[in-house]
């Protein structure tokens, strides 16, 4: 593998931005590796500008649900920059993609856009605070709901725990209003409601954790949580930044047969370019500016080529059967990954939703909470995660880490991939 002009780039980055990039986890920190740099990309490969190639098993952190470079996606990409990248006022594309979102999301009466997921739920959250005039959110260890300060928070010690920041520069005073349960703990939810029931604004989940390895939920525990916040008046936020149209086109709310008060959107819905929303019932969304007087803004919300990227995503992925696809898919990996390690006697464990995929380098792991598999098993990976890119195949770049599927895999490259995995595993 030729990294001369990696190295160079990276060289160059890392002298004027932090860790020479502009997210974390691209850093490869985790696994010991050093960020790629990507030339070109097309269906389930990309190309560095080494002139490697990489069989893709991260699809940028999930938006890419069809796959890299989709002639359709490129092609209205291009059309719509033709007329204008920006306006700061309205077009079409975000009223027919409101529409698509709110057809297939029942929960969902209006929608807002902006521009990620972070200011999707930091918005949700101002949202519940100014519609309860209460204070106090209920978050989850292990679940992720982006970098807004409020959300940068992890917990204390004892069932049920006020906040401390998980990051410098994050207020006490910001992280005391985030209370921390433990995921899948049915005592600490009930306890919390009971001891702080009349102060809770909102109470946010992922649709299924998935920024901690996947930590698949039972439909009990997503049932208790919206029955708790109803008895309680607190709002129920379901955060389907990675799950909204990812494991269905109703997501979680309909995987588990929930109806949430507010929904936040990322990833998917854009197509690949930045992009984030929340929708809820017409008599929340009715406090959001400029109606009501929960102040919400942004210059490039609604872009246009974020807008017309994800109306034709959606509309690709309601042509044909692809959820069932995307099942088939990740089946498909699952068990030829399996067979290959059991054939080589080399620990493994997969969990996975549909096209969402939990690697685990040990036997029998089924966590549902944070810290449930052992160091062993993240050492293992992040080796495996280097050889496997030694074979070309780009795994996420941390055991945390959920890898994706998208609609151009297909039974050809998923055995590429295995065989190119299969490699990889015999190294460690
Ligand atoms: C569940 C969830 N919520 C929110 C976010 C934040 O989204 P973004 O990275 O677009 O700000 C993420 C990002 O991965 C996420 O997985």
């Amino acid at each position: 593998m030729k990294l001369e002009n990696t190295e160079l780039y990276f060289d160059r980055a890392k002298k004027i931005m932090p860790g020479g990039v502009s997210s974390p986890v691209r850093s490869m920190n985790a696994t010991g590796g050093i960020p790629l740099y990507i030339k070109n990309s097309s269906g389930v490969t990309f190309n560095d500008i080494d002139d490697n190639t990489y069989y893709d098993l991260c699809m940028s952190f999930g938006p890419l649900i069809l796959g890299h470079s989709h002639p359709r996606i490129v092609d209205t990409i291009q059309k719509v920059a033709i007329d204008g990248t920006s306006f700061g006022t309205c077009t079409t594309y975000e009223v027919e993609l409101a529409e698509k979102i709110i057809e297939q999301h029942p929960s969902t009466d209006w929608i807002r856009f902006v521009n990620s997921g972070t200011e999707a739920v930091m918005s949700a959250i101002r949202l519940a605070r100014g519609y309860t005039s209460r204070d106090l959110i209920l978050k989850f260890a292990g679940c992720y709901h982006g970098h807004a300060d409020s959300m940068l928070v992890k917990s204390g010690s004892g069932l049920v725990t006020f906040g401390l920041s998980s990051s410098a520069g994050v207020p006490e005073d910001t992280s005391k209003n985030t209370i921390i349960l433990k995921l899948g703990d049915h005592e600490a939810l009930k306890k919390a409601f009971e001891i702080f029931g009349d102060r809770i604004a909102a109470i946010i989940i992922e649709g299924i954790p998935a920024n901690n390895g996947l930590l698949i939920q039972s439909s009990e525990f997503m049932h208790l949580i919206q029955t708790l916040a109803k008895k309680n008046g607190a709002l129920f936020i379901l955060d389907e930044v990675i799950t909204g149209f990812r494991i269905g086109s109703g997501g979680a709310a309909a995987y588990y047969n929930i109806q949430p008060d507010i929904v936040t959107f990322g990833k998917i819905i854009g197509g690949g370019l930045p992009v984030g929303a929340y929708g809820g019932r017409k008599e929340l969304m009715d406090t959001i500016a400029p109606l009501g007087p929960v102040y919400q803004a942004g210059t490039l919300s609604g872009n246009p080529l974020a807008m017309a990227a994800g109306n034709e995503v959606l509309s690709i992925l309601s042509e044909k059967n692809a959820y069932e696809i995307l099942e088939n898919n990740g089946a498909l990996f699952e068990n030829m990954m399996i067979e290959e390690f059991d054939k080589n006697s080399k620990p493994l464990s997969i969990r996975r939703v549909g096209s969402i995929i939990w690697i685990i380098m040990e036997e029998d792991a089924k966590p549902t909470q944070p810290n449930m598999i052992s160091d062993n098993a993240v050492i293992k990976y992040n080796q495996f995660h280097n050889l496997s890119l030694e074979n070309g195949v780009y795994l996420p770049p941390s055991a945390f880490e959920v890898a994706f599927l998208s609609l151009s895999h297909n039974e050809h490259s998923i055995s590429n991939i295995i065989d190119k995995m299969s490699k990889a595993g015999e190294g460690l």
